[in-house]
């Protein structure tokens, strides 16, 4: 309970009590609730403290009135201009704060995507399968004969060695390339026959800038009647036109392959200096991007195909290296390090 306020010298106490209070609450009001609460206290219209002096002002004697209405208008207004002044102060720390901004895009992590190998590697297909090529898969264990011995190498042939083959015992090995796949197709399906073959191989060689032991390559076969070097001829440089751009220029090599004849390397102008020369391809303005060539008698009749009536083209090319070219990659161990930093700029 209150005391009653009757004597001027009560009024006095009480209005220095209010006013002193009020100033404390009103300057140590630490953000716009409590500066409300503290307005409501003591300026509130229907429960401020400021109230009882108000009131308290009929119960004085008439003598005192005067002084006291102007003791409580003197408290009233300085509690009126702390509330103001501390809400001011307020109001500039809040727009001092950085504004919080929903239009600001989150932060993103890259979630991952396709290897760049893979990418060439699909694009590839995609090319080849508007021409009716189907994708055809082997195993990368492979056994001697369909590695080396049905695709025509002879027994002493210097791929064989062990210094170039990772031989796994009982005549198996990893597969030094993926032509052992044209064998297994060959076997199993009857010609009409339009496949490729991507997959992994392996082989005994120097992890350096431009070899690794473990790499992609992509095969590719087409078998039936009164096929010749003009299927190939066409449809490679078709698909160098649709891979690397309309106006690129192709140009094929006679080369040897134990397993074509007659063989064939082609090569693109340089993506990197387009046909200039540059230290990406030694000066010559020309990358080799595959080997290919008319499919040999002996390997069509090793998997049971009638060589009298079939024949066929074939090629084998390297994803990686394509990826460095059409990624500008001087380093072919960057495809093989799990560096996000490099593989997020590519992958899609
Ligand atoms: N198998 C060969 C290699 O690994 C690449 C190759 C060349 C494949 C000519 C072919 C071909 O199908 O016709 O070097």
């Amino acid at each position: 309970m209150t005391p009653e306020i009757t004597t001027p010298d009560q009024y006095e106490s009480r209005a220095d009590e209010i006013h002193r209070d009020g100033l404390e609450a009103f300057s140590g009001a630490a953000d716009a609730d409590e500066l409300e609460q503290a307005r409501i206290e003591y300026l509130g219209d229907k429960r401020g403290r400021i109230l009882v002096l108000q009131k308290a002002l009929g119960a004085l004697p008439p003598e005192a009135r005067r002084e006291a209405g102007r003791r409580f208008n003197e408290v009233k207004s300085a509690l009126v201009s702390a509330h103001s002044e501390r809400q001011t102060a307020l109001r500039s720390t809040a727009a001092t704060r950085p504004a919080l901004d929903l239009t600001m895009p989150a932060r993103t992590q890259w979630a991952g995507g396709k290897h760049p190998v893979t990418l060439v590697i699909d694009e590839i297909v995609g090319i080849f399968r508007e021409l009716g090529f189907t994708v055809a898969l082997g195993p990368e264990s492979e056994s001697e004969w369909y590695n080396f011995g049905a695709l025509n190498f002879p027994a002493d042939h210097p791929a064989m060695d062990l210094h170039d083959t990772f031989y796994l015992g009982d005549g198996a090995l990893l597969r030094t390339h993926t032509s052992p796949v044209q064998v297994r197709t060959l076997q199993r399906h009857a010609p009409p026959i339009r496949i490729l073959a991507p997959g992994n191989v392996f082989r005994r060689d120097p992890f350096d800038a431009s070899h690794a032991p473990a790499f992609a390559q992509l095969e590719g076969l087409a078998v039936d009647e009164g096929i010749s070097f003009v299927d190939l001829k066409s449809t490679l440089t078709l698909f160098a036109r649709r891979f690397f751009g309309a106006t690129t220029r192709t140009r094929f090599r006679p080369s040897f392959f134990p397993f074509t004849e007659p063989s064939a390397e082609m090569d693109v102008e340089c993506q990197l200096c387009k046909g200039g020369g540059c230290s990406a391809c030694k000066g010559t303005g020309w990358m080799e991007i595959m080997g290919s060539g008319m499919v040999h008698p002996s390997v069509l009749e090793a998997a049971g195909i009638d060589s009298e009536r079939y024949t066929g083209w074939a090629f084998g090319m390297g994803p990686g290296r394509i990826a460095m070219q059409r990624y500008g990659l001087p380093d072919i161990r960057l495809l093989y390090d799990s560096d996000v930093r490099f593989l997020s700029q590519v992958s899609e």
